[in-house]
């Protein structure tokens, strides 16, 4: 009986959590060969592209924190990555424009790429950019 009713609740849905762990999930397999999660200064050399949690908040910035339109165009933006849509210019700058993730990771479904985009606007709900010294010293 105990089982049933945990289904249940599995299949009914879920609350913030779930889109988290699969969110993530497809973040390590996929995302994380690029970006780290967080920023990593003294790692800076290794770098191939910006931090997870900047893009993060460049977007929500661009995006005005609403849900939906933080995922409509995380998602769009990383099936076709174009300058003109980027939120942060200074990155496109630095480390050139993303490649599409079909090029990366073709097995991505679109809702893998939504479940991502949810995270993302989960995990660095309270983030925010550096000081602007900080940010100067990451420039090129
Ligand atoms: C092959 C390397 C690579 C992979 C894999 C990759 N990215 Fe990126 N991504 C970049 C680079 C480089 C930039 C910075 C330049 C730019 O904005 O195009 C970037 C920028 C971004 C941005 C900023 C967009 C904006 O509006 O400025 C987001 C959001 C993003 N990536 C999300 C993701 C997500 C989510 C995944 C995994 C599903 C992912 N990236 C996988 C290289 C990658």
């Amino acid at each position: 009986m105990k089982r049933v009713f945990l289904t249940l609740v599995l299949l009914a849905g879920l609350p913030s959590g779930a889109w988290a762990k699969d969110g993530q999930a497809v973040f390590n397999a996929a995302c994380a060969a690029c970006h780290f999660k967080q920023r990593t200064p003294e790692r800076r050399d290794e770098m191939v592209a910006p931090p997870m949690e900047m893009m993060a908040v460049h977007v929500r910035q661009a995006t005005g924190g609403d849900r939906a339109a933080f995922v409509a165009r995380v998602v769009d933006f990383i099936k076709a990555p174009s300058e003109a849509k980027a939120a942060d210019a200074m990155a496109v700058k630095r480390f050139g424009l993303m490649p599409p993730i079909g090029d990366s990771f073709p097995e991505l479904t679109d809702k893998d790429l939504r479940l991502v985009a949810n995270w993302l606007f989960d995990a660095f709900a309270q983030s925010q950019l550096p000081p602007m010294e900080q940010r100067r010293g990451m420039q090129p």
